[in-house]
């Protein structure tokens, strides 16, 4: 008979039975579920709501439970519906009528909204260190070449010279503000709501504070319909990790056209790249291709939920049980996308000189040679003109800026002097552009330093309490 069976007079058919139960995909709450209980029955006891010899029993039982389910030597069956039921008649099989104390001033639907909360909290945590790890990576390598030039591109033509290093720097600020946002998604996880009861709360004088310190909430639930039927914070983290893998699908992105034979900007290690069952020559990029393609099921999984959640009417409602498979999916497939990725980035080889070669070609330095005529006193939008016609003529001869002859720089203005030709090497180019936030040597440094704090106090400050 089912555990809420009193009211029927018949049992569900085998098809209904097999349709509700989600035991198939939220066993993997067992440590949470078994804790969440291990909390509530400590507290019944210790509130006077049920004996305390029954109240240590149980607590007992479920830690033994937890450890039998660990050693992989407990069964869950699909008609005991959910991992909530499952335990519970586990721990009846094995301790009789004192097992029936545990649900007391409780309700599966707060049980429920309790494991998810605690079961994302840990993920959050395990995926912000692996974002770190990254970024760790990232400030190595831009280290490593504060000095090698490449192109920056706009439309992906090529546009100005930045260097490898600076390049490298943006992806390290777009992964600090993921970090950021998991710790703000963080803080709304970390509400408890057990004593919301089904929607109603309850009448035995629970201490709801007193569970949330014990699992390490740091707050709990103000509402008890809310508490039940809130999964906003499913919804944030889906949002959260959608947008962090767009940033690696971007990157994913570059790493692919890098390592063309057109770019050849880097080539990734033999470890991390792959070959063609009929094409001897080929190594592709396939992690980065599989992180590109991964994007599209995280983002799934985000509009899953939103629309999942979209027109329930307060509070629970068994839609919300569809909650867990999406967002699920979404913390594995981030926690399997972002060490490979490392890794691949990690070992990947640099290649200055094709990436200065690509420099030097399109033109990068034309907004330079522009502004050199600006401060030879040339308004900007003449010279800008001045510098277009010259980089026509560029073109047609087949010639960079910086290898015409000054007598055919003086064609187009007068302006011209020797100093030019320093004035336009990509060196000076990149040099100059020393303003906080630019990508001169000096600025890309100090903003590694920056980012290396950053990230310290991004796990300092924050209080991420393990349980
Ligand atoms: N398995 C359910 C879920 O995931 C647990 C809550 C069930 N509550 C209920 N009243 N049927 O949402």
């Amino acid at each position: 008979m089912k555990l809420w069976g009193g009211r029927f007079s018949k049992s569900t058919d085998a098809m209904v039975d097999d349709f509700n139960s989600s035991i198939r995909f939220d066993s993997r709450m067992f440590r949470q579920d078994i804790k969440g209980s291990m909390a509530h029955v400590k507290m019944l006891g210790k509130c006077g709501v049920i004996p305390k010899e029954d109240s240590d029993l149980i607590y007992k039982t479920l830690g033994e439970i937890m450890s039998d389910i660990e050693k992989g030597i407990v069964e869950f069956e699909i008609d005991a519906e959910d991992i909530h039921m499952n335990i519970e008649k586990i721990l009846t099989e094995r301790i009789g009528d004192v097992a029936k104390h545990l649900h007391t001033g409780r309700s599966r639907n707060d049980q429920v909204a309790l494991d998810i909360r605690m079961y994302l909290k840990d993920e959050v945590k395990e995926i912000r260190e692996m974002i770190k790890s990254l970024i760790e990576v990232l400030l190595r390598l831009a280290e490593d070449n504060l000095k090698v030039l490449m192109p920056g591109y706009t439309h992906l033509q090529r546009a100005q010279p930045i260097t490898f290093a600076h390049h490298l720097m943006a992806y390290v600020q777009i992964l600090l503000r993921d970090m950021e946002r998991l710790a703000d998604c963080y803080k709304r996880l970390d509400v408890m709501p057990l004593g919301s009861g089904a929607l109603a709360g309850t009448t035995y004088p629970l201490d709801r504070a007193m569970v949330a310190e014990e699992l390490g909430f740091s707050a709990i639930t103000e509402n008890s319909i809310d508490g039940v039927s809130d999964r906003d914070f499913a919804i944030e983290l889906a949002s959260c990790l959608s947008i962090l893998m767009m940033h690696l699908s971007r990157f994913s992105e570059e790493i692919v056209l890098w390592c063309t034979h057109e770019f050849s900007f880097i080539e990734l290690d033999d470890a991390y790249s792959t070959g063609s069952s009929i094409m001897p020559q080929k190594k592709n990029p396939d992690i980065a291709e599989l992180v590109r393609g991964k994007s599209g099921r995280v983002y799934g999984n985000l509009v899953a939920l939103l629309t999942m959640m979209k027109a329930l009417p307060l509070a629970y409602n068994k839609d919300m049980q569809e909650d867990k498979e999406a967002i699920f999916d979404s913390v594995d497939t981030v926690k399997m996308c972002l060490p490979v990725f490392t890794k691949m980035i990690d070992t990947m080889k640099v290649k200055p000189d094709k990436m200065l070669s690509a420099a030097k070609a399109g033109f990068t330095n034309a907004t330079d040679i522009a502004d050199y005529l600006v401060k030879k006193g040339i308004p900007f939008r003449v010279s800008h003109e001045i510098i277009g016609k010259m980089v026509a003529y560029c073109i047609q001869h087949n010639k960079n800026i910086d290898e015409l002859t000054l007598d055919e720089l003086k064609t187009f203005s007068d302006k011209f002097e020797q100093d030019v030709y320093k004035a336009i090497s990509l060196e000076t180019c990149v040099n100059e552009r020393k303003l906080p936030g630019g990508p001169a040597a000096e600025s890309v440094k100090a903003s590694v330093l920056k980012a290396r704090s950053k990230l310290k106090t991004l796990f300092e400050t924050e209080k991420m309490r393990c349980f």
